[in-house]
């Protein structure tokens, strides 16, 4: 938790930015997996910890803006919570931690509510994304759960994003923290990453340095030597030689910022020509999109400067020809790399993302594509100072999509479908860091984690 002023200054921010009414920040509560005692591992919801900072499951707080108050409704434990999960300080301690003077029971809230929407007052809510929420809501409110969404708040939203988007000196901080294991986590995958060893015992250990560091991992963990599947999480395979192992894994820490980084690498240590070859395009448009990253440009821009160094080093290997710009203009190197270049990182690892895509990665300054690969860029809009985001181009050779735009003639005039059946095999690359953008650039966080050629191959002869 930060210093209580950090949270009240939060919401003097998110305040002055609403006219009026009412804003309802639920908390989350716990979780059960099989039976109600047996528990996910509790997440507090990223907004509440953001403007209200309590890491304790069954909280609600509320900004009444008319009236210019915060109250945090929660219940005081019991002596059975004392016996079972041990004893805290009272609500209203827990209040004052956080700067919020004014604390009730939660039964409260729901007649706080009553009242406010008896009197026409406008409550503000954020979208859900649990079932429960859209219960506890439809309570709360006193409406159907269909209902709920209508409470849902625009301006409540954009505030959000304005303020959440642009990241504290403490936050960025804490983001480091979380890079900073990240890079044990990579690294000690490279290490690990040899014939014979099955990919669990490795995504396995590396989780096991997350925790051990403080939090859980930022998302489930992607370690695999099917790259080409992107959001692969099995892994039961055994590494063989000839592949290569994407690892696409961040940390949580105890304040709740993220990590996400990604790193490929060759089995048993050594880049053979053909891996090597799309390693260093990838590479180049990694490090092209880093370089140029700096208040003004806007991501859409970074994006297409990678997926245009991809694909012109595509070209010289013969896999894609014809001329790069118009390729690129009409989508076929989407092929290669279908997803976009990043997303914003902060208390989530794609940050905001629960407000909506394109609130956080457009607002009102330009409208996503609907071009398949451009589509999938979740960040488009102009960089600011403070922004944090991932820049993680891939490359991919994915059999199904080659068969399929093969059979439709798809792209014939910029992809060699002749050259492309030989890496069919391949997998996928893709490479990714965690950067701040700065008042005249940008800020790699943390402390570099092997990338290069001679990096990676250094730091796995070690293991
Ligand atoms: N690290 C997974 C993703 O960005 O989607
Ligand atoms: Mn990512």
């Amino acid at each position: 938790m930060f210093e209580h002023s950090v949270y009240i200054n939060r919401r003097n921010k998110l305040r002055e930015q609403l006219d009026s009414g009412i804003v309802l920040v639920l908390g989350n509560v716990d979780a059960s997996m099989n039976y109600p005692s047996n528990g996910y591992h509790f997440r507090q919801d990223s907004n509440f910890l953001y403007f209200f900072g309590l890491d304790i499951q069954g909280f609600a707080g509320v900004l009444d803006i008319d009236n210019n108050k915060d109250i945090i409704f929660g219940d005081d434990v019991t002596m059975d919570d004392i016996i079972w999960m041990g004893d805290q300080p009272t609500v209203k301690e827990l209040s004052e931690q956080v700067g919020v003077v004014s604390s009730a029971p939660y039964k409260d809230l729901a007649g706080f509510l009553k009242q406010a929407k008896s009197k026409g007052r406008k409550i503000h809510i954020y979208p859900t994304y649990r079932g429960e929420h859209d219960l506890e809501l439809s309570k709360l409110l006193d409406v159907p759960c269909s209902q709920v969404k209508g409470f849902v708040s625009e301006p409540l939203i954009k505030a959000t994003v304005e303020l959440r988007s642009v990241k504290e000196e403490g936050e960025i901080q804490e983001i480091e923290k979380a890079v900073d294991i990240a890079c044990e986590m990579h690294t000690t995958a490279m290490k690990m990453a040899k014939p014979g060893v099955i990919e669990r015992e490795i995504a396995g250990t590396i989780e096991g340095i997350s925790l051990a560091k403080g939090g859980p991992v930022s998302f489930p963990i992607i370690l695999t030597i099917n790259g080409q599947i992107l959001h692969n999480h099995y892994h039961g395979n055994m590494l063989s030689e000839g592949r290569m192992m994407v690892t696409d894994a961040g940390a949580e820490v105890p304040t709740h910022y993220a990590s996400d980084i990604t790193r490929t690498v060759p089995v048993g240590g050594k880049f053979n020509q053909r891996q090597k070859d799309i390693y260093e395009l990838v590479l180049s448009a990694n490090m092209k999109a880093i370089e140029h990253t700096k208040p003004g440009i806007t991501n859409k821009e970074l994006h297409l400067m990678a997926v245009k160094t991809i694909a012109t080093g595509l070209k010289d290997l013969g896999i894609m020809k014809g001329d790069i710009e118009e390729a690129v203009s009409q989508g076929a190197h989407a092929m290669f790399m279908p997803h976009g270049l990043g997303h914003m990182m902060g208390l989530d690892v794609h940050d905001m993302e629960g407000l909506g895509e394109n609130y956080v990665g457009y607002g009102d300054e330009m409208k996503r594509s609907t071009q398949f690969g451009l589509s999938g860029l979740r960040l488009g809009r102009t960089l600011r100072e403070g922004f944090v985001f991932t820049i993680e181009p891939g490359c991919y050779f994915i059999p199904k999509l080659i068969d399929r735009w093969k059979a439709d003639g798809k792209f014939k005039d910029f992809l060699n479908y002749d050259k492309l059946e030989q890496y069919k095999d391949f997998g996928g690359i893709r490479i990714e860091d965690d950067v701040l953008v700065t008042a005249d650039g940008y800020r790699v966080l943390g402390k570099p984690i092997p990338k290069t050629v001679e990096e990676v191959e250094q730091t796995m002869a070690q293991g």
